[in-house]
């Protein structure tokens, strides 16, 4: 009697794995198209998003996002989406979250559903090299300045009296301008602007000021999605615990996370 239970037993769990298996070969069928997670970024944002060498989506968001999603159990299936496009795709459910540097604020609450935070970020003021009259926010007042389109940079340089806010899809095109004269600072993330100017103009440009704020990021998902939230936040934590989310900060910003 117990023989034959437990042959039943496992010939269960033969049939429950194939099945499993099946299921994840056939990428077209509709249990799997319902297993995938449509997330939209801005490739726009090194080290965050952005494309790599061989046209890959990269960066610290694509891997947490693929971490997270490894823990859920979902496929992700990433889209490329304008910054300022990413939370009307969500409100209209044409995708199912955004992992895009994207800060948690008040007005953005009303409109997506955040995670816990992910990443403590905040805006600085950068400047070309020569340059020595500008020496934070405050010179700023009657200058020409450019930020990434409906970014947080924008709306805080949009509050300096007198300035000229110059909107680009692209964080290398701020600087462009700035380059060539168009515009006398750039207003954008911290770790953004330290990572362009390592990596592309540490001739060229230089951070002034302060810290201008103290800002987070989140994914965002549909207000009414709070069980996907739930899910995201507990993978979240897990791999913040299980030292994961520590592999993916380092191997993007060279050092410790300082988030525990
Ligand atoms: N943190 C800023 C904001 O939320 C900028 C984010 C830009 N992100 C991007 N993927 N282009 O407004």
């Amino acid at each position: 009697m117990a023989k034959k239970w437990l042959v039943g037993t496992l010939m269960a769990i033969m049939l429950f794995s194939l099945m499993g298996c099946g299921d994840s070969k056939a990428v077209n069928n509709k249990s799997e198209t319902k297993k995938v997670l449509k997330v939209g970024t801005n490739p726009n944002f090194a080290p965050f998003d952005f494309m790599d060498s061989d046209g890959k989506m990269a960066g610290f968001d694509i891997d947490l996002i693929h971490a997270i999603g490894k823990k859920i159990g979902r496929e992700i299936q990433m889209e490329n989406i304008a910054f300022d496009g990413l939370i009307p795709a969500i409100q209209a459910g044409n995708i199912d979250m955004t992992i895009a540097g994207m800060t948690i604020t008040e007005a953005r609450k009303k409109s997506v559903l955040f995670s816990d935070p992910y990443y403590q970020s905040g805006l600085i003021v950068a400047v070309k090299m020569d340059n020595s009259q500008i020496q934070s926010i405050h010179d700023l007042t009657g200058k020409k300045i450019a930020a990434q389109i409906g970014t947080t940079g924008a709306m805080s340089a949009r509050k300096i009296e007198g300035a000229t806010v110059r909107e680009f899809n692209a964080s290398p095109e701020t600087f462009m301008e700035l380059k060539n004269n168009g515009v006398d600072a750039v207003v954008n993330d911290l770790p953004v602007v330290q990572y362009f100017i390592k990596t592309n103009g540490a001739k060229d440009f230089k951070m002034v000021g302060e810290v201008l704020s103290a800002e987070s990021y989140g994914i965002a998902m549909n207000l009414k999605n709070t069980e996907l939230a739930a899910e995201v936040n507990r993978a979240l934590a897990e791999l913040k615990k299980s030292g994961e989310y520590d592999k993916i900060y380092e191997k993007w910003f060279g050092q410790k996370s300082p988030q525990k």
